[in-house]
């Protein structure tokens, strides 16, 4: 074993341990030579690049995959998990990055799944169940329904119920892969403090993130992976976030965002007194070649801004106008589309892309325009948008015939967003553009919408990162219960100000 990964000492006992894991899927070496060692009582980082080997190696730990070769260690000795059962009653137990909540049953039904289902000869007894759910989800702060069908429940909230069957396992070793993805700022707030009651009663929590402050506020050690193999284990104390990107990536970070300044005079979209679900009374307009970055608070309004612009929701008043032209009311998603207005949807596993379909199948039902002359479809025409935005995007994927479901998380976003690009719309609508893409590719993916703009495009992008929407806009505005309370160039904004407008506080931070 590499000398730089073992920080172990006899001080600390080892919960699990992954040594030498190796693990293919046909042609593609998903995990080679991984290693892993998680303590009790302590919250490890496992991070690396967008198809790194993270989540493969969590399938592993949770007898979801069996490893090509390979031991894991728990509690001192060698174990094999035939599969996730029996994994879960050895104390071992997984949120994966794809939810595994069961649509079509209720919120206390999915908490106590399986062998929590307290029953008496056979009988499940309700009364029990509904308690057991409601102790867990008391413990994460949320007031989620017992009743209520999974299905029906807001992605943030399916997290929550995800979670909290996580907790209702009594787990001695929690691997969380990515689960702040969805969540706002208080419910990440909530879950930390689960996570580090967890930690001080001694279960081992692995923490899979690409978000690397919260690695650094949360987390005691960190893993990084590369092409499937373990690079270094270390203290996070001991680390910085510089460090940690360049060992990600294996050369030094660049500058993150590229240069602004394309935006034009002449006005792309102007929309008008529009109203919605939520949102009321929105007004803007954003200029050819501009990027316009959205702010807010989650819940404020900001994507379904962005639906009612896509023709993907009603409006009740207002207008869209996209250059001279104006939409006329609620246009739906083709006509939207037609008239140069595209989105990339926050939500991409279910509403961006089609998982059993080839990342090319993806890309060309996309953009059926562009790769067809006189109504025939041209397969060349596919192969070079597909190699295209597999190269822009650094999609890691066997081939263009890759079906999409077998990618990466971060690999299937940025397929949906290679679609999406590949169309060159008028105006291009982005929810959260690098949510779920690791370090490296986000520079990629700032550096590509600049390049759109550059090209013509308008860009409006919501983002819930301060430091993006400053980075990559050249103006922002900020939403606030459903309406627009503030707006900045982004070459003057600070943090400070950008937040006051989120909760609301127009003008008042000058004083503050
Ligand atoms: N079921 C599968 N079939 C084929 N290839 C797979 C499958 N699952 C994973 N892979 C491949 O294994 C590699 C590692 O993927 P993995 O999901 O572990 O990455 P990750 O580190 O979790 O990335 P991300 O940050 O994007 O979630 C990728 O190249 C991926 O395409
Ligand atoms: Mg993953």
């Amino acid at each position: 074993m590499n000398a730089a990964l073992t920080t172990e000492d006899s001080s600390h006992t080892i919960a699990l341990e992954a040594r030498d894991i190796f693990k293919h899927f046909d042609g593609v070496h998903a995990l080679s030579g991984a290693q892993l060692s998680v303590r009790k009582g302590e919250i490890h980082a496992l991070l690396g690049e967008n198809g790194a080997g993270k989540s493969t190696l969590v399938k592993v730990l949770t007898g979801l995959y069996t490893p090509d070769s390979g031991t894991i260690v728990q509690n001192g000795s060698d174990v094999e998990f035939a599969n996730v059962r029996v994994a879960n009653r050895a104390g071992i137990v997984a949120l994966y990055q794809e939810l595994s909540i069961i649509p079509s049953i209720s919120v206390a039904e999915n908490i106590m799944l399986g062998e929590q289902t307290p029953n008496r000869g056979g009988l499940v007894q309700w009364k029990t169940l509904r308690r057991g759910a409601q102790e867990q989800l008391d413990r994460l702060n949320q007031t989620i329904p017992l009743g209520k069908l999974a299905g029906e429940l807001s992605p943030v909230q399916q997290t929550m119920v995800a979670f909290a069957r996580a907790l209702a396992t009594n787990a001695q070793v929690l691997i969380l892969d990515e689960p702040t993805a969805s969540l706002t700022d208080t419910e990440i707030k909530d879950l930390f403090a689960v996570l580090r009651k967890l930690r001080d009663q001694g279960v081992a929590i692995v923490y899979v993130s690409h978000r690397l402050e919260e690695v650094f506020e949360l987390c005691d050690r960190l893993t990084i992976m590369r092409n499937g193999e373990t690079i270094i284990t270390k203290n996070v104390a001991d680390s910085n976030i510089d460090e940690v990107i360049s060992t990600m990536v294996g050369r030094a970070a660049g500058e993150l965002y590229p240069e602004r300044g394309t935006a034009t005079s002449t006005v792309a979209l102007t929309v008008e007194k529009v109203d919605g679900r939520k949102v009321k009374d929105i007004s803007f307009t954003a200029h050819k070649g501009e990027v316009l970055g959205i702010g807010g608070l989650a819940g404020s309004g900001r994507s379904e801004l962005l639906r009612i612009l896509a023709g993907a929701q009603k409006h009740t008043a207002g207008t869209i106008t996209v250059g001279d032209k104006t939409l006329r009311p609620s246009p739906g998603v083709s006509r939207a589309l037609e008239a140069g207005i595209a989105l990339v949807p926050e939500e991409r596993r279910s509403q961006g892309v089609i998982l059993s379909a080839t990342i090319q199948d993806n890309i060309a039902l996309a953009n059926i325009p562009g790769v067809s002359s006189f109504g025939f479809v041209s397969g060349s025409r596919i192969v070079d948008i597909t190699r295209q935005g597999m190269l822009d995007l650094q999609i890691k994927a066997r081939g263009q015939r890759q079906p999409v479901g077998e990618l990466s998380g971060g690999n299937q976003q940025k397929v949906v967003l290679a679609k999406m690009l590949a169309r060159k719309p008028k105006v291009l609508l982005m929810d959260e553009p690098t949510r779920g893409i690791d370090v490296g590719t986000k520079a990629e993916i700032y550096r590509l919408i600049r390049e759109l703009a550059a090209g013509g495009t308008t860009v409006v992008a919501v983002s819930s990162e301060l430091p993006e929407l400053m980075g990559m806009s050249d103006r922002i505005i900020i939403m606030h219960e459903g309406q627009i309370s503030g707006e900045v160039q982004a070459s003057e904004a600070t943090e400070e100000i950008l937040l006051a407008y989120c909760y609301g506080k127009a003008d008042s931070h000058v004083n503050n």
